[in-house]
């Protein structure tokens, strides 16, 4: 009983052909003494009909089947009768009029229906993940991943990149994140780290000379995690030699328009727009703006600079900022909804969150009585306001000001529908910051990796007040989420040197860190920039996915559990003694 067919093949074109079907039992019910089991495979469904006056035995053992057996059956393909026609589905013309039928595997009672409209806690999904993942729009999901890897190598086979794996166990070499850690039983007390990146290893296929590399390939990272991270993710990695930023970004761009024309027949915008990191914090409040809708940060300090009302006087004479959004929509805010939004700011650090309506050509209510009909007028004519709109303006320091309104701009955009949710807005973001404060380790780190190059014009920069320089590095946002980041790297040893002084890490611990790496600089490293996509983001994107959980097979729960196979789990007194380890604390 070996199909013949899958579940979405037949239709008119196979009436009256004997054919058999295998597949699991969606669903069946009985109707006018006749028995219709759904048979389901990954491709589609078809209708199939037991009856009990041609085969009375074959009708009983159908009605013994259940959701989810394993069932074969042969039949003859029939249409359907007018009035039970479903014109949505593939098959949904005809019917397999059963006559035999095999009943390969039998199921137990699943612990949820396998349909997709159903919300199952997300625990039970992770748990029983096969059973998940009969599901379409899982199956679906998995199915443009899989188109995707095929479109990436065509892509890149069509442009001379070179497909090299590098290694999964490597030195451990952090670049941001905590390493997942590997004991050697070779060498006690010495680890392998799972690479967070391979960026070191395609740093040296360039002074290796393979001039261009890409490879798709797993990363680890210890972090926290959220909806669009995963301790272990894939990345589409890529580095070219003798190229500049323009470069890279043109053949990354390229591979992103490819992959949407293709997969999804979208054409994206040619070129696509960039912003400075500058602009899109003043603008937008963060480094990864949404583009899909407007109600952009305006900055009106210039409107205020003589302004009399105490609040943005001290924080003007403080050299902070002064920036504010204007909400449009059909009727007005109410007094609770507005007393929300300050909350909000507050919640998200701004001392305080300051409103004016327009209406009748004039700003009015919360803080209008503190503004000069001069900074009214410059008001209207800088923001042209529609009747109804509400002014949001903080005044608090540089970052909390931008920062709080990007927020609220996000909160609101998606509150009021104004994101439109089929649309695709894909940006670079350019010139950022070299360095970094990290809160957590009190000290200046490398805001994309310690290997990027500043920019040639910051080089003097480096040595003097590294924090005021800028890096070769560049993002790819789309819709709001990071999806891309690389530079140029740095590719002599001198400037690779001064780069670690300026991140106070000492000559000893460069040494024994990336010493290979410093060494290799110095046989004739080219010139080489990269960048890696981060995969599982860009298909969560491309599928509309609300979770970067749903469009990868086994992820981890948010507390980097794999609830389906229990890992991490304890292992044996034998393995430990073997990698001579000791559990400390548990
Ligand atoms: P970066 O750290 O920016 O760069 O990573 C590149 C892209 O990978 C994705 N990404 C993640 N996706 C899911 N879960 C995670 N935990 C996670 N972390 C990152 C993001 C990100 O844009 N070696 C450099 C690249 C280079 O310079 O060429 C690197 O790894 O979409």
């Amino acid at each position: 009983m070996k199909r013949t067919h899958h579940c979405a093949e037949l239709n008119t074109a196979h009436l009256e052909q004997t054919v058999i079907l295998n597949g699991w039992v969606k669903k069946w019910r009985n109707l006018g003494g006749l028995l219709f089991i759904d048979i389901r495979d990954r491709y589609g469904v078809t209708q199939v009909v037991f009856n009990p006056e041609t085969d009375t035995a074959l009708y009983e053992t159908a009605k013994t089947l259940r959701g989810e057996d394993v069932i074969a059956v042969k039949g003859k393909v029939a249409a359907r009768p007018a009035d039970m026609v479903n014109k949505k589905l593939k098959t949904g013309e005809i019917e397999l009029l059963a006559a035999e039928l095999e009943v390969l595997n039998k199921s137990k009672t699943p612990p949820f229906e396998i349909v997709d409209e159903l919300e199952v806690h997300e625990e039970l999904r992770l748990k029983y993940r096969y059973l998940d993942l009969r599901r379409k729009f899982l199956q679906n999901n998995l199915m443009i991943r899989s188109k995707l890897y095929h479109a990436i190598r065509a892509f890149f086979n069509k442009h001379e990149f070179v497909e090299i794996e590098t290694p999964v166990l490597m030195k451990s070499t952090p670049e941001g994140a905590r390493d997942f850690l590997v004991p050697s039983r070779n060498y006690p007390g010495r680890f392998f780290a799972l690479p967070q990146s391979p960026q070191t290893y395609k740093q040296i296929l360039m002074i290796a000379g393979f001039d261009r590399y890409f490879q798709i390939v797993k990363c680890f990272r210890d972090e926290d995690l959220r909806r669009d991270r995963q301790p272990e993710f894939t990345q589409i990695d890529v580095e070219m030699s003798f190229v500049d930023e323009r470069d890279v970004m043109e053949t990354a761009g390229n591979l992103l328009r490819s992959l949407f024309r293709e997969i999804l027949n979208v054409e994206l915008a040619d070129p696509i727009p960039m912003l400075t990191f500058k602009e899109a914090m003043e603008r937008f409040g963060n480094d990864k703006p949404d583009l899909r809708f407007g109600m952009e940060i305006q900055k009106l300090n210039d409107l205020f600079r003589n302004s009399e009302f105490k609040v943005f006087r001290s924080v003007l004479d403080s050299g902070g900022e002064i920036a504010a959004i204007l909400v449009e929509q059909e009727e007005s805010f109410s007094r609770k909804k507005i007393d929300k939004l300050v909350e909000r700011a507050r919640e998200l650090g701004a001392a305080g969150l300051a409103y004016v309506k327009y209406g009748d050509q004039t700003f009015s209510g919360g803080i209008a009585k503190f503004i000069s009909a001069e900074e009214k007028a410059g008001l209207i004519s800088k923001l042209k306001p529609a009747d109804g709109s509400l002014l949001l303006i903080v005044a608090d320091s540089y970052e909390t000001t931008f920062s709080v309104l990007g927020q609220l701009r996000l909160e609101i955009g998606a509150e009021l529908n104004m994101i439109d949710k089929n649309a695709f807005a894909p940006l670079w973001v350019v010139d950022f910051p070299l360095l970094e404060f990290s809160e957590e380790e009190k000290r200046y780190i490398a805001r994309h990796h310690p290997f990027t190059s500043p920019k040639e014009s910051d080089l003097e920069l480096l040595e003097k007040d590294a924090s005021k320089a800028l890096a070769r590095a560049y993002d790819l946002v789309l819709n709001g989420n990071e999806i891309a980041g690389g530079s140029i790297r740095i590719h002599t040893k001198a400037l690779q040197e001064k780069m670690f002084n300026a991140l106070k890490i000492d000559k000893d611990e460069a040494q024994a860190k990336f010493g290979f790496l410093m060494e290799a600089l110095e046989y004739g490293a080219p010139p080489h920039g990269g960048i890696a996509f981060g995969l599982d983001r860009l298909v969560m994107l491309m599928v509309g996915a609300e979770s970067i959980r749903d469009v990868i097979a086994f992820p981890k729960t948010t507390s980097a559990l794999s609830l389906m196979d229990n890992a991490p789990s304890e292992v044996s007194e034998q393995q430990l003694q073997e990698l001579k380890l000791q559990i400390r604390n548990k």
